[in-house]
Protein backbone atom coordinates (compact mmCIF):
# COMPACT_ATOMS: atom_id res chain seq x y z
CA UNK A 1 0.00 0.00 0.00
CA UNK A 2 1.37 3.52 -0.59
CA UNK A 3 1.88 6.04 1.86
CA UNK A 4 -0.88 7.44 3.38
CA UNK A 5 -0.80 10.97 3.86
CA UNK A 6 -2.42 13.76 5.73
CA UNK A 7 -5.46 15.27 3.46
CA UNK A 8 -5.80 19.06 4.75
CA UNK A 9 -8.91 19.59 2.38
CA UNK A 10 -12.68 19.47 4.37
CA UNK A 11 -15.29 18.73 2.13
CA UNK A 12 -17.58 18.14 4.86
CA UNK A 13 -16.32 20.34 7.75
CA UNK A 14 -16.28 24.01 8.60
CA UNK A 15 -13.22 25.48 7.97
CA UNK A 16 -10.75 25.46 10.14
CA UNK A 17 -9.66 29.14 10.55
CA UNK A 18 -6.23 28.78 9.07
CA UNK A 19 -7.93 27.76 5.58
CA UNK A 20 -10.69 30.75 6.16
CA UNK A 21 -10.14 33.16 2.95
CA UNK A 22 -12.21 36.02 1.94
CA UNK A 23 -14.96 37.10 3.36
CA UNK A 24 -13.23 40.63 4.65
CA UNK A 25 -16.23 42.79 4.02
CA UNK A 26 -18.50 40.80 5.73
CA UNK A 27 -16.31 40.10 8.70
CA UNK A 28 -15.72 43.83 8.79
CA UNK A 29 -19.26 44.54 9.04
CA UNK A 30 -20.07 42.21 11.69
CA UNK A 31 -16.98 43.42 13.85
CA UNK A 32 -18.89 47.15 13.46
CA UNK A 33 -21.94 44.92 15.04
CA UNK A 34 -19.80 43.58 17.78
CA UNK A 35 -18.63 46.90 18.78
CA UNK A 36 -21.41 49.16 18.81
CA UNK A 37 -22.75 46.55 21.30
CA UNK A 38 -20.05 46.81 23.54
CA UNK A 39 -20.25 50.34 23.44
CA UNK A 40 -24.61 49.93 24.22
CA UNK A 41 -26.14 50.22 20.51
CA UNK A 42 -26.87 46.23 19.37
CA UNK A 43 -26.77 45.67 15.63
CA UNK A 44 -28.34 42.61 14.68
CA UNK A 45 -27.06 40.97 11.48
CA UNK A 46 -28.42 38.09 9.17
CA UNK A 47 -26.22 35.68 6.56
CA UNK A 48 -27.85 34.35 3.77
CA UNK A 49 -26.36 32.23 0.96
CA UNK A 50 -26.88 28.88 -1.00
CA UNK A 51 -25.69 25.55 0.69
CA UNK A 52 -22.00 25.05 0.65
CA UNK A 53 -21.37 29.06 0.20
CA UNK A 54 -19.79 29.26 3.61
CA UNK A 55 -21.93 30.78 5.75
CA UNK A 56 -21.68 27.57 9.05
CA UNK A 57 -17.96 28.45 8.61
CA UNK A 58 -18.11 32.33 8.59
CA UNK A 59 -20.28 32.36 11.85
CA UNK A 60 -17.85 29.59 13.35
CA UNK A 61 -14.92 32.53 12.47
CA UNK A 62 -17.24 35.24 14.25
CA UNK A 63 -17.39 32.81 17.16
CA UNK A 64 -13.47 32.93 17.52
CA UNK A 65 -13.52 36.91 17.32
CA UNK A 66 -16.26 37.88 19.64
CA UNK A 67 -14.77 35.15 22.07
CA UNK A 68 -11.35 36.72 21.43
CA UNK A 69 -9.48 34.09 20.31
CA UNK A 70 -9.06 36.21 17.10
CA UNK A 71 -7.54 39.71 17.10
CA UNK A 72 -9.38 42.36 15.67
CA UNK A 73 -7.20 45.14 13.93
CA UNK A 74 -7.72 48.75 15.61
CA UNK A 75 -10.23 47.08 18.23
CA UNK A 76 -7.88 44.35 19.82
CA UNK A 77 -9.69 41.99 21.86
CA UNK A 78 -13.87 40.97 21.80
CA UNK A 79 -14.74 39.64 25.12
CA UNK A 80 -18.01 38.27 24.15
CA UNK A 81 -19.96 35.00 25.46
CA UNK A 82 -21.34 33.38 22.27
CA UNK A 83 -23.99 30.79 22.26
CA UNK A 84 -24.01 29.23 18.88
CA UNK A 85 -27.48 27.33 18.23
CA UNK A 86 -28.41 25.90 14.87
CA UNK A 87 -32.63 25.37 14.50
CA UNK A 88 -32.41 22.13 12.13
CA UNK A 89 -35.14 20.13 13.51
CA UNK A 90 -37.09 22.88 15.13
CA UNK A 91 -41.15 22.92 14.37
CA UNK A 92 -42.31 25.17 17.19
CA UNK A 93 -41.40 28.38 18.72
CA UNK A 94 -41.22 26.12 21.73
CA UNK A 95 -38.52 24.07 20.42
CA UNK A 96 -36.46 27.12 19.11
CA UNK A 97 -36.67 28.75 22.58
CA UNK A 98 -35.72 25.41 24.27
CA UNK A 99 -32.49 25.20 21.91
CA UNK A 100 -32.15 28.93 22.70
CA UNK A 101 -31.57 28.12 26.75
CA UNK A 102 -29.30 25.00 26.22
CA UNK A 103 -27.39 27.12 24.11
CA UNK A 104 -26.80 29.84 26.32
CA UNK A 105 -26.37 27.29 28.92
CA UNK A 106 -23.06 25.60 27.26
CA UNK A 107 -21.71 28.98 25.80
CA UNK A 108 -21.69 30.19 29.96
CA UNK A 109 -20.36 26.61 30.85
CA UNK A 110 -17.42 27.70 28.76
CA UNK A 111 -16.52 30.63 31.12
CA UNK A 112 -16.12 30.26 34.49
CA UNK A 113 -16.22 33.86 35.88
CA UNK A 114 -19.20 34.33 34.21
CA UNK A 115 -20.80 31.12 35.71
CA UNK A 116 -20.38 32.78 39.02
CA UNK A 117 -21.53 35.93 38.46
CA UNK A 118 -24.18 34.77 36.70
CA UNK A 119 -25.39 32.09 39.38
CA UNK A 120 -29.37 33.23 39.30
CA UNK A 121 -29.55 32.79 35.71
CA UNK A 122 -27.82 29.42 35.71
CA UNK A 123 -29.87 27.55 38.37
CA UNK A 124 -32.75 29.50 36.41
CA UNK A 125 -31.48 27.65 33.16
CA UNK A 126 -31.46 24.56 34.70
CA UNK A 127 -35.03 24.41 36.17
CA UNK A 128 -37.09 25.85 33.22
CA UNK A 129 -35.44 23.47 31.11
CA UNK A 130 -36.59 20.64 33.10
CA UNK A 131 -39.87 21.92 33.78
CA UNK A 132 -40.17 22.62 29.78
CA UNK A 133 -39.21 18.87 29.22
CA UNK A 134 -42.75 18.02 32.06
CA UNK A 135 -45.01 20.71 30.44
CA UNK A 136 -44.29 18.93 27.09
CA UNK A 137 -45.30 15.39 28.36
CA UNK A 138 -48.23 16.21 30.55
CA UNK A 139 -50.10 19.38 29.38
CA UNK A 140 -49.13 19.76 26.07
CA UNK A 141 -46.37 23.22 25.24
CA UNK A 142 -46.22 25.75 27.69
CA UNK A 143 -46.72 29.31 26.55
CA UNK A 144 -43.31 29.96 24.51
CA UNK A 145 -44.22 34.04 24.53
CA UNK A 146 -44.23 33.83 28.93
CA UNK A 147 -41.09 32.08 28.58
CA UNK A 148 -39.54 33.93 26.37
CA UNK A 149 -40.62 36.99 28.48
CA UNK A 150 -38.86 35.23 31.83
CA UNK A 151 -36.09 34.07 29.49
CA UNK A 152 -35.01 37.79 28.68
CA UNK A 153 -35.62 39.37 32.19
CA UNK A 154 -33.05 36.73 33.52
CA UNK A 155 -31.14 37.58 30.37
CA UNK A 156 -30.96 41.37 30.93
CA UNK A 157 -30.31 40.77 34.71
CA UNK A 158 -27.56 38.60 33.93
CA UNK A 159 -26.02 41.11 31.70
CA UNK A 160 -26.08 44.11 33.81
CA UNK A 161 -24.32 41.30 36.28
CA UNK A 162 -21.16 40.91 34.07
CA UNK A 163 -21.12 44.14 32.74
CA UNK A 164 -17.44 45.37 32.77
CA UNK A 165 -16.15 41.56 32.33
CA UNK A 166 -17.56 40.85 29.05
CA UNK A 167 -18.83 42.95 26.43
CA UNK A 168 -21.61 41.10 25.97
CA UNK A 169 -23.53 38.32 24.81
CA UNK A 170 -23.74 37.12 20.78
CA UNK A 171 -26.25 34.66 20.04
CA UNK A 172 -24.95 33.03 17.12
CA UNK A 173 -28.51 31.30 15.27
CA UNK A 174 -27.47 28.84 12.19
CA UNK A 175 -30.35 27.33 10.09
CA UNK A 176 -32.32 29.95 10.68
CA UNK A 177 -34.00 29.20 7.30
CA UNK A 178 -35.37 25.36 8.65
CA UNK A 179 -38.16 26.45 11.03
CA UNK A 180 -41.73 27.02 8.97
CA UNK A 181 -43.41 30.57 9.11
CA UNK A 182 -45.38 28.94 11.69
CA UNK A 183 -42.46 28.34 14.53
CA UNK A 184 -43.06 32.19 14.53
CA UNK A 185 -38.76 32.68 14.68
CA UNK A 186 -39.48 36.35 12.94
CA UNK A 187 -41.71 37.15 15.91
CA UNK A 188 -39.71 35.46 18.76
CA UNK A 189 -36.63 37.37 17.24
CA UNK A 190 -39.08 40.92 17.35
CA UNK A 191 -40.32 40.40 20.98
CA UNK A 192 -36.85 39.30 22.30
CA UNK A 193 -34.93 42.27 21.26
CA UNK A 194 -37.94 44.83 21.78
CA UNK A 195 -38.06 43.37 25.64
CA UNK A 196 -33.97 43.63 25.87
CA UNK A 197 -34.36 46.99 24.56
CA UNK A 198 -36.88 48.01 27.38
CA UNK A 199 -34.79 46.33 29.80
CA UNK A 200 -32.03 48.53 28.75
CA UNK A 201 -29.90 45.46 28.10
CA UNK A 202 -28.01 47.04 24.65
CA UNK A 203 -25.23 44.36 24.23
CA UNK A 204 -26.76 41.76 23.17
CA UNK A 205 -26.62 40.76 19.45
CA UNK A 206 -27.80 38.37 17.37
CA UNK A 207 -26.63 36.58 14.26
CA UNK A 208 -28.88 34.59 11.97
CA UNK A 209 -27.52 32.07 8.62
CA UNK A 210 -29.48 30.92 6.26
CA UNK A 211 -30.75 30.22 2.55
CA UNK A 212 -31.74 33.09 0.32
CA UNK A 213 -35.23 32.11 1.67
CA UNK A 214 -34.77 33.49 5.12
CA UNK A 215 -35.46 36.81 4.55
CA UNK A 216 -38.77 35.79 3.56
CA UNK A 217 -39.56 32.99 6.25
CA UNK A 218 -38.64 36.01 8.77
CA UNK A 219 -41.44 38.48 6.81
CA UNK A 220 -43.56 36.21 6.96
CA UNK A 221 -43.42 35.56 10.61
CA UNK A 222 -43.17 38.46 11.46
CA UNK A 223 -43.67 41.98 8.81
CA UNK A 224 -41.03 44.20 10.33
CA UNK A 225 -38.96 41.52 11.59
CA UNK A 226 -36.33 41.52 8.42
CA UNK A 227 -35.36 44.82 9.13
CA UNK A 228 -34.33 44.14 12.90
CA UNK A 229 -31.24 42.82 10.82
CA UNK A 230 -28.33 44.11 9.24
CA UNK A 231 -28.23 41.65 6.23
CA UNK A 232 -25.48 40.13 3.94
CA UNK A 233 -25.22 37.88 1.34
CA UNK A 234 -22.79 35.54 0.65
CA UNK A 235 -21.10 35.14 -2.92
CA UNK A 236 -18.92 33.25 -4.61
CA UNK A 237 -15.05 33.30 -3.68
CA UNK A 238 -12.95 35.07 -6.24
CA UNK A 239 -10.65 33.42 -8.45
CA UNK A 240 -7.54 34.75 -6.58
CA UNK A 241 -9.29 33.18 -3.33
CA UNK A 242 -9.74 29.81 -4.66
CA UNK A 243 -6.51 29.80 -5.59
CA UNK A 244 -5.53 30.99 -1.94
CA UNK A 245 -7.66 27.98 -0.23
CA UNK A 246 -6.16 25.61 -2.36
CA UNK A 247 -2.20 26.45 -1.82
CA UNK A 248 -3.20 26.99 1.95
CA UNK A 249 -3.76 23.61 1.61
CA UNK A 250 -0.95 22.15 0.02
CA UNK A 251 1.16 24.31 2.58
CA UNK A 252 -0.76 23.14 5.31
CA UNK A 253 -0.44 19.39 4.42
CA UNK A 254 3.42 19.35 3.68
CA UNK A 255 4.03 20.75 7.17
CA UNK A 256 2.31 17.98 9.16
CA UNK A 257 3.89 15.40 5.85
CA UNK A 258 7.24 13.33 5.16
CA UNK A 259 6.58 13.27 1.72
CA UNK A 260 5.87 16.81 0.19
CA UNK A 261 3.51 17.13 -2.44
CA UNK A 262 3.46 20.05 -5.04
CA UNK A 263 0.71 20.96 -7.54
CA UNK A 264 0.98 22.26 -10.78
CA UNK A 265 0.03 25.82 -11.80
CA UNK A 266 -2.75 24.63 -14.50
CA UNK A 267 -4.05 21.84 -11.73
CA UNK A 268 -4.47 25.05 -9.54
CA UNK A 269 -6.23 27.28 -12.14
CA UNK A 270 -8.51 24.34 -12.96
CA UNK A 271 -9.68 23.33 -9.61
CA UNK A 272 -9.84 27.36 -8.91
CA UNK A 273 -12.47 27.33 -12.51
CA UNK A 274 -14.26 23.87 -11.71
CA UNK A 275 -15.51 25.44 -8.35
CA UNK A 276 -17.22 28.61 -10.22
CA UNK A 277 -16.13 29.84 -6.69
CA UNK A 278 -17.99 27.43 -4.01
CA UNK A 279 -16.30 26.58 -1.33
CA UNK A 280 -17.45 23.37 -0.59
CA UNK A 281 -16.66 22.73 -4.21
CA UNK A 282 -13.24 23.83 -4.17
CA UNK A 283 -12.94 21.95 -0.82
CA UNK A 284 -14.25 18.93 -2.63
CA UNK A 285 -12.27 18.64 -5.74
CA UNK A 286 -9.49 19.76 -3.87
CA UNK A 287 -9.68 16.61 -1.62
CA UNK A 288 -10.50 14.43 -4.27
CA UNK A 289 -7.35 15.49 -6.57
CA UNK A 290 -5.28 15.42 -3.71
CA UNK A 291 -6.28 11.60 -2.69
CA UNK A 292 -5.78 10.47 -6.42
CA UNK A 293 -2.81 11.61 -7.15
CA UNK A 294 -0.06 9.05 -7.19
CA UNK A 295 3.59 11.03 -7.76
CA UNK A 296 2.82 13.67 -4.93
CA UNK A 297 2.56 16.03 -8.20
CA UNK A 298 -1.18 17.16 -8.58
CA UNK A 299 -1.88 17.93 -12.21
CA UNK A 300 -4.30 18.73 -14.44
CA UNK A 301 -5.26 14.98 -14.67
CA UNK A 302 -5.38 14.03 -10.90
CA UNK A 303 -8.08 17.25 -11.13
CA UNK A 304 -10.01 15.80 -14.18
CA UNK A 305 -10.01 12.44 -13.21
CA UNK A 306 -10.36 12.52 -9.50
CA UNK A 307 -13.79 14.71 -10.44
CA UNK A 308 -15.30 12.58 -12.90
CA UNK A 309 -14.63 9.13 -11.58
CA UNK A 310 -16.54 6.49 -9.86
CA UNK A 311 -17.46 8.51 -6.16
CA UNK A 312 -15.44 11.10 -7.02
CA UNK A 313 -16.01 14.81 -6.35
CA UNK A 314 -18.73 15.21 -9.33
CA UNK A 315 -20.63 12.03 -8.17
CA UNK A 316 -19.86 12.95 -4.28
CA UNK A 317 -21.16 16.72 -4.92
CA UNK A 318 -24.22 15.43 -6.61
CA UNK A 319 -25.21 13.07 -4.12
CA UNK A 320 -24.92 15.36 -1.43
CA UNK A 321 -26.53 17.92 -2.72
CA UNK A 322 -28.06 17.94 -6.10
CA UNK A 323 -29.80 14.13 -5.35
CA UNK A 324 -32.72 14.68 -7.17
CA UNK A 325 -31.18 16.46 -10.02
CA UNK A 326 -28.74 14.24 -10.54
CA UNK A 327 -30.63 11.19 -10.95
CA UNK A 328 -32.91 12.98 -13.89
CA UNK A 329 -29.86 14.12 -15.63
CA UNK A 330 -28.89 10.92 -15.92
CA UNK A 331 -32.11 9.49 -16.76
CA UNK A 332 -32.59 11.10 -20.27
CA UNK A 333 -30.16 12.14 -22.62
CA UNK A 334 -32.31 14.63 -23.50
CA UNK A 335 -32.81 15.66 -20.06
CA UNK A 336 -29.03 16.11 -19.84
CA UNK A 337 -28.85 18.18 -22.98
CA UNK A 338 -31.24 20.84 -22.02
CA UNK A 339 -29.86 21.05 -18.18
CA UNK A 340 -26.78 21.53 -19.74
CA UNK A 341 -27.77 24.14 -21.89
CA UNK A 342 -29.77 25.72 -19.33
CA UNK A 343 -26.64 25.68 -17.01
CA UNK A 344 -24.35 28.08 -19.26
CA UNK A 345 -26.69 30.54 -18.30
CA UNK A 346 -25.86 29.93 -14.81
CA UNK A 347 -29.60 30.51 -12.62
CA UNK A 348 -30.53 32.97 -15.14
CA UNK A 349 -33.75 32.75 -17.00
CA UNK A 350 -33.66 31.31 -20.98
CA UNK A 351 -36.16 31.22 -23.14
CA UNK A 352 -37.15 27.95 -24.68
CA UNK A 353 -36.10 29.54 -27.93
CA UNK A 354 -32.79 29.76 -26.59
CA UNK A 355 -32.74 26.07 -25.43
CA UNK A 356 -34.01 24.47 -28.27
CA UNK A 357 -31.08 26.58 -30.33
CA UNK A 358 -28.70 25.56 -27.74
CA UNK A 359 -29.43 21.93 -26.77
CA UNK A 360 -29.59 20.45 -30.56
CA UNK A 361 -33.01 19.05 -29.06
CA UNK A 362 -35.98 18.92 -31.67
CA UNK A 363 -38.53 20.84 -30.32
CA UNK A 364 -40.95 18.70 -29.15
CA UNK A 365 -38.51 16.65 -27.20
CA UNK A 366 -37.71 20.15 -25.14
CA UNK A 367 -40.74 20.85 -24.42
CA UNK A 368 -41.46 17.06 -22.76
CA UNK A 369 -38.42 17.56 -21.26
CA UNK A 370 -39.16 21.52 -19.74
CA UNK A 371 -42.33 19.90 -18.95
CA UNK A 372 -41.04 16.70 -16.92
CA UNK A 373 -38.02 18.70 -15.22
CA UNK A 374 -40.46 21.34 -14.07
CA UNK A 375 -42.79 18.98 -12.61
CA UNK A 376 -39.67 17.45 -10.57
CA UNK A 377 -38.74 21.32 -9.60
CA UNK A 378 -35.51 20.62 -10.99
CA UNK A 379 -36.23 23.87 -12.94
CA UNK A 380 -38.55 26.99 -12.53
CA UNK A 381 -40.34 27.95 -14.80
CA UNK A 382 -41.15 32.05 -14.81
CA UNK A 383 -44.69 32.67 -13.75
CA UNK A 384 -44.76 36.48 -15.62
CA UNK A 385 -43.18 35.51 -19.05
CA UNK A 386 -44.13 32.69 -20.96
CA UNK A 387 -41.30 30.27 -22.55
CA UNK A 388 -38.96 31.50 -19.88
CA UNK A 389 -36.68 28.97 -17.37
CA UNK A 390 -33.97 28.79 -15.20
CA UNK A 391 -31.83 26.45 -13.30
CA UNK A 392 -32.86 26.47 -9.35
CA UNK A 393 -29.66 27.77 -8.06
CA UNK A 394 -25.88 28.58 -9.48
CA UNK A 395 -24.62 26.07 -7.61
CA UNK A 396 -26.74 23.50 -9.42
CA UNK A 397 -25.43 25.06 -12.62
CA UNK A 398 -21.64 25.19 -11.51
CA UNK A 399 -21.77 21.19 -11.03
CA UNK A 400 -23.61 20.82 -14.40
CA UNK A 401 -20.53 22.67 -16.17
CA UNK A 402 -18.52 20.99 -13.94
CA UNK A 403 -19.24 17.69 -14.89
CA UNK A 404 -18.75 18.40 -18.85
CA UNK A 405 -15.48 20.42 -17.92
CA UNK A 406 -13.94 17.48 -16.06
CA UNK A 407 -15.18 14.98 -18.36
CA UNK A 408 -13.13 16.66 -21.14
CA UNK A 409 -9.57 16.20 -19.28
CA UNK A 410 -10.33 12.90 -17.92
CA UNK A 411 -9.26 9.54 -19.05
CA UNK A 412 -11.54 8.06 -16.80
CA UNK A 413 -14.54 8.20 -19.80
CA UNK A 414 -12.53 5.17 -21.23
CA UNK A 415 -14.13 3.30 -17.98
CA UNK A 416 -17.05 5.33 -18.13
CA UNK A 417 -17.18 5.51 -13.95
CA UNK A 418 -19.96 8.43 -14.11
CA UNK A 419 -22.47 9.08 -15.46
CA UNK A 420 -22.48 12.41 -16.84
N1 LIG B 1 -14.04 31.18 3.64
C1 LIG B 1 -13.75 29.91 3.32
N2 LIG B 1 -12.51 29.56 2.89
C2 LIG B 1 -12.25 28.28 2.57
N3 LIG B 1 -13.12 27.26 2.64
C3 LIG B 1 -14.38 27.54 3.07
C4 LIG B 1 -14.75 28.87 3.43
N4 LIG B 1 -16.05 28.85 3.82
C5 LIG B 1 -16.45 27.57 3.72
N5 LIG B 1 -15.47 26.77 3.29
C6 LIG B 1 -15.60 25.31 3.06
O1 LIG B 1 -16.74 25.13 2.24
C7 LIG B 1 -17.58 24.07 2.70
C8 LIG B 1 -18.97 24.57 3.01
O2 LIG B 1 -18.93 25.48 4.09
P1 LIG B 1 -20.13 25.67 5.13
O3 LIG B 1 -19.67 26.72 6.06
O4 LIG B 1 -20.53 24.36 5.71
O5 LIG B 1 -21.27 26.22 4.15
P2 LIG B 1 -22.82 26.47 4.43
O6 LIG B 1 -23.01 26.55 5.91
O7 LIG B 1 -23.13 27.75 3.72
O8 LIG B 1 -23.55 25.31 3.79
C9 LIG B 1 -16.85 23.46 3.88
O9 LIG B 1 -16.12 22.36 3.40
C10 LIG B 1 -15.89 24.53 4.34
O10 LIG B 1 -14.74 23.93 4.86
MG1 LIG C 1 -24.17 25.47 7.17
Amino acid sequence: MAMLKYNPFRPNNIITPGMFVGRLEEINAIERCLFQAKNGNPQHFLVQGERGIGKSSLLYYIKLIADGRIDVPNIGRFRFITASIDLGGCQTQMDIVRKLGRGLKSALSERDVVKNAAAGFWDWLTNWEVLGVRYHKEDGEPDSEEVCEELVGRLSALCRGVAGEIDGLLILIDEADRPSAQAGLGELLKMLTERLNRAECFNVVVGLAGLPTLLGRLRDSHESSPRLFHTLLLEPLELDERKRVVNIGIKLANEKNQVQTTITQDAIDFLAELSEGYPHFVQQFSYSAFEHDKNNEIDEEDVGESAFKEGGALSQLGDKFFNEMYHARISSEDYRRVLDAMAEHGDQWVTRKKIIAESGVAEANVNNALQALKLKQIIIQDEARRGFYRLPTNSFAAWINAIRAARAKSDALLGAGFNG
